[in-house]
């Protein structure tokens, strides 16, 4: 296992010990999220914790739970969610983030906002000064509204590339829409920037996480810090 793997599974471990019985649960998506997942169906298989119910953000995730036997529900029949442990692409100091590189950021959002708690687990190399610095925000658009879209977004300074899979075909999300990678370079104001991503009506989400995150569990350093 690389040094990157052993620390995505060192603190997806520790934040599964968040999650207690009779929760329903957020389940994230992503190679850091996978490990928290697995810790909830090691526990849940040995009666440590009973009683839960999970909502997983993507087809990926919930096909993981199954495999793991995690009991499922979705929003028709539970609207509150007691904690998400989800990963994030790039952390601030503010514990703003941006997500979705794995392409899930629609559903992880619906998620985030229904938690009463959302857990951040991220190696050493997601925590940021600012957001911008490392990586693109990932905007999801309907197919029809792609062009227009990505003009608005290149008037807003960003470049722009359709997310592709690695065969060249165009990368589709659960929700059957299109991902507009967007670099603005360094972001001096994550608010400003998702308020003005909102207002547009072929924008369905982006991977901007503002105000959601209650603790990060990281690694810095070599060590397993927890930012709140
Ligand atoms: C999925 O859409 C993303 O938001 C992931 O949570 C994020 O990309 C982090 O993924 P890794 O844990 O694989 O880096």
């Amino acid at each position: 296992m690389t040094k990157e793997e052993e620390q995505k599974k060192l603190v997806g471990e520790k934040a599964a010990l968040y999650v207690k019985s009779n929760m329903i649960i957020g389940l994230g998506t992503g190679s850091t999220a996978y490990y928290a997942t697995l810790k909830i169906g090691e526990l849940y298989k040995n009666g440590i914790i009973e009683n839960i119910n999970c909502i997983p953000s993507s087809i990926h995730t919930e096909n993981l739970a199954k495999e793991l036997g995690l009991p499922l529900t979705d929003f028709n029949l539970h609207q509150e969610i007691d904690i998400t442990i989800d990963g994030a692409d790039e952390i601030d100091e503010s514990l703003n983030l941006i997500k979705g590189g794995g392409g899930a950021l629609l559903r992880e959002k619906v998620i985030a906002q229904a938690s009463k708690r959302l857990i951040i687990v991220a190696d050493e190399s997601k925590l940021s000064e600012k957001l911008g610095t490392k990586w693109a925000v990932p905007i999801e658009v309907i197919p029809f509204a792609v062009g227009v879209e990505t003009k608005y977004l290149q008037s807003l300074g960003a470049k722009v590339e359709l997310r592709k899979n690695k065969n060249g075909e165009i990368y589709i999300t659960d929700e059957n829409n299109f991902i507009l990678d967007s670099d603005f370079g360094v972001i001096k104001n994550p608010g400003q920037l998702e308020f003005l991503l909102n207002r547009r009506a072929g924008i369905v989400e982006n991977g901007m996480f503002i105000g959601l995150t209650n603790r990060v569990i990281a690694i810095k350093n070599n060590e397993l810090l927890e930012l709140t």
